[in-house]
């Protein structure tokens, strides 16, 4: 049985006051549920902030990048050992944005998996098609490459803790979900791969959560669906009360 596993990714959004502000409140409103993982990825300026509020509760936080190598002359670049010294446990790898906007490919997605690994955090790895992918028919072949390439030498026992987030890029701050059936579709197909590469029991502990438009009246019926156990949540998790709605709706969905 799989923990379903629900995080807020903010983007570029919150202050370090902001973020002390949210945690305090989200933390209480959450406080019973102990059958959900729940993870919050602020910006890095306010990682530290928020895992020190955070401190003692059951919620964990992560970064939304990491460089592959510990320390160097990379600037505006963060490793996976500082991030972790802020008290984040998780680290969100290859989201759409940075694939589109900054250049990342499943060969960065490679290394930084192996990096957050090394420094001792979880990686949330996204991965997903485009509107043009899915309409050539090519989201399965798509999702294939970023899962081979992707989590190229990941060994078997790394795959039962890692979060994969599958997230169309249509679906993602468009308001244009994709529904159960599609959801369920393409996690079945992750699933399935991760069977034939991995073995079936790292692929049956591995989360695979669905992103994209997720809200609180759509989380329910996207949860419910086979293989889906939890959420990536973007513009949604912004709000308090609406994030910890999706995480209280997110419990026990698969039952
Ligand atoms: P969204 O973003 O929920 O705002 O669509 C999801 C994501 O980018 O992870």
């Amino acid at each position: 049985m799989r923990t379903p596993f629900v995080a807020g990714n903010w983007k570029m959004f919150k202050t370090v006051a902001e973020t002390v502000k949210y945690v305090k409140e989200f933390r209480n409103l959450v406080t019973n549920i102990d059958d959900v993982e729940i993870v919050l990825a602020p910006p890095f300026t306010a990682l530290h902030a928020a895992a020190e509020a955070a401190r003692n509760s059951n919620v964990c936080i992560a970064a939304q990048d990491l460089h592959w190598e510990r320390e160097g002359a990379f600037t505006g670049e963060v490793s996976a050992p500082m991030i972790a010294e802020t008290g984040a446990e998780y680290v969100i790898i290859g989201h759409s944005e940075r694939r589109t906007l900054f250049g990342e490919t499943d060969a960065s997605v490679n290394r930084k998996i192996a990096a957050a690994f090394a420094g001792g955090l979880t990686p949330i790895v996204c991965i997903g098609e485009t509107l043009d992918q899915r309409e050539r028919n090519e989201t399965f072949a798509v999702l294939d490459r970023q899962i081979r390439d992707g989590l190229d030498r990941v060994r078997s026992d790394q795959l039962a803790p890692l979060v994969i987030a599958y997230e169309p890029v249509w679906a993602i701050g468009t308001g244009r979900n994709a529904t159960p059936a599609q959801a369920a579709e393409a996690h079945g197909h992750i699933r399935k791969r991760l069977q034939q590469w991995f073995g079936a029991e790292p692929a049956e502990l591995c989360r695979i959560v669905y992103g994209g438009s997720v809200k609180p009246e759509n989380i329910r019926d996207l949860a419910t669906q086979p293989h889906v156990d939890g959420a990536l949540v973007g513009g949604a998790s912004l709000d308090v009360k609406a994030f910890s709605e999706i995480v209280s709706r997110s419990r026990n969905a698969q039952v």
